[in-house]
Formats: C-alpha cells, sequence, structure tokens
C-alpha cells in the first residue's frame, strides 16, 4: 500500500489472467492494488460445479477479510473473471464491500467476452447496491 494512491485496484483471479491485468492497472495509475482470496481455496472442479451456478445467481461468497479505507481513494478499479456467462462469486462479494454512493471502473477478464444481457444484469447488481459505474471494459484472456 502506498500512503498517497489516489486509485485503488480492487480484484480477485482463479488463474491469474484477472491478477495480470490488475497489476498493470495498478503500474499504469500509481494504484493500491488488493487481492481478494476466498477462505476457502477452490478446486477446479469446485469452480465449474458450484462457482458457476453462483455465479449466474448473483451471490456473494466468503472472503479473507480486507481492511480498506474507501474513503482515501478518488478511482477505485475492480476486476474479476467471468464464469458462466457472470463475473465470479468473489466480485459480488468486493461489490458487498463498497459504500453506498461510490463510483467504480469494473474489468473483466474472459475466453470470449461477455454478452449484453450479462452486462446489463452487472449494472442492475450493481446499482441495486447503489454504486454508480463509469467505465466498464471487457477484456479477452
Ligand atoms: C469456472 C470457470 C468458468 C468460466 N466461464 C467462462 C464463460 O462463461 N465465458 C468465457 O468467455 N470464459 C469463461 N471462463 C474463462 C475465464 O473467464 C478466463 O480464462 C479468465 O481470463 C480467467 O481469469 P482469471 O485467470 O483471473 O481467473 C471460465 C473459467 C472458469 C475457471
Amino acid at each position: 500500500m502506498k500512503t498517497n494512491a489516489k486509485t485503488l485496484v480492487m480484484y480477485y483471479s482463479f488463474t491469474g489472467h484477472t491478477k495480470e491485468m490488475a497489476e498493470k492497472q495498478a503500474k499504469k495509475n500509481n494504484a493500491d492494488s488488493v487481492e481478494i482470496k476466498e477462505s476457502k481455496k477452490r478446486s477446479k472442479w469446485n469452480a465449474y460445479l458450484k462457482g458457476c451456478v453462483q455465479a449466474r445467481k448473483q451471490s456473494s461468497t466468503k472472503i479473507d477479510e480486507v481492511n480498506i479505507d474507501f474513503t482515501k481513494y478518488e478511482r477505485i478499479l475492480i476486476g474479476a473473471p467471468i464464469w458462466a456467462g457472470y463475473p465470479a462469486p468473489a466480485f459480488n462479494s468486493m461489490i458487498d464491500m463498497i459504500p453506498s454512493g461510490k463510483e467504480v471502473e469494473l474489468f473483466f477478464l474472459s475466453g470470449s467476452g461477455s454478452t449484453a444481457k450479462t452486462r446489463n444484469k452487472i449494472k442492475k447488481y450493481l446499482s441495486d447496491h447503489h454504486i454508480k459505474v463509469s467505465k466498464y471494459m471487457d477484456l479477452k484472456s
């Protein structure tokens, strides 16, 4: 953590692509970066069987506790991989942490990009949590 960083990059990554992109973004923006980890380590099987169901339901998952002072950041970037057409469950857990009224920039990594339906569902999830989306990046890994 840098003491005077005004940008935060917060991300979850299962196989490393989102982490790589998050680190690039953090370097480019002289930002703090925080990797969010699920409390229970997921196997690949679990990711495909249970994780995809959770992702489609837009459910959160238990994550390791992190202490972030969101008031000190002017920009917040949040990154996650797409699972079964939806952000991985840890994305929802990250959104649950963001104070209401904040604005965020989102970036998603996926094999084939996300559909318009997915984008709308994600934006609705955020607006239900009173969080504004100022930028949305769909990146293919
Ligand atoms: C459980 C699981 C489900 C996935 N579902 C999709 C999908 O529906 N569409 C897609 O384009 N890619 C899908 N992928 C591919 C990932 O989104 C892609 O490899 C991404 O870059 C992974 O990011 P990560 O390395 O940060 O975990 C899936 C990968 C996993 C592990």
